[in-house]
């Protein structure tokens, strides 16, 4: 597996993508699917600390970040999960990355929440929203 950096690479397309499979339990920051445009100014804003596509045999899986905050990001294609290589990519990603982690997730993500927790991560809190 490889990690490779999305901000010198040619990411767009294949974050799209990724993007286009995204439900709104797996992502409790953005709502609404961009446009192409404001995706590309996403990526060129450099968002985040750190962020890579995922390798596998010259196939990208997916992808993972690490915020500003130190919150980890992944999502690992549809047709490629529970292969190993979430796991195996996150754990890359915080072996570059040394330090404290949080990983944000909706209380509907059961896949998500069991995963974090199979890296050793422990529940923080509960955090509430009014809109
Ligand atoms: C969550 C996600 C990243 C897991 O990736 P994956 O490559 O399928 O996970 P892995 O195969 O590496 O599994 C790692 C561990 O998590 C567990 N796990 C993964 N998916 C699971 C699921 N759907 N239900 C329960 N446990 C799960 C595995 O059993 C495995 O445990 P093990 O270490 O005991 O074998 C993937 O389902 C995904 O991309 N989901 C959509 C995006 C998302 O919700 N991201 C989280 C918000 S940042």
């Amino acid at each position: 597996m490889n990690l490779i950096d999305v901000y010198s690479s040619d990411s767009a397309g294949i974050l799209y993508q990724l993007l286009e499979e995204r439900t709104p339990q797996q992502s409790i920051s953005h709502k609404a699917m961009p446009t192409r445009r404001e995706h590309e100014n996403f990526i060129a804003s450099k968002p985040y600390t750190a962020w890579y596509l995922i390798e596998v045999d010259g196939e990208i899986v997916g992808a993972t970040y690490l915020s500003k905050q130190r919150e980890i990001g992944i999502f690992i294609f549809e047709a490629q999960r529970a292969n190993g290589y979430g796991k195996k990519a996150v754990s890359l990603l915080m072996r570059k990355h040394p330090g404290k982690f949080l990983a944000n997730i909706g209380p509907e993500n059961g896949p998500s929440r069991s995963f974090f927790r199979k890296l050793g991560f422990e529940l923080l809190q509960l955090t509430y929203v009014h809109e």
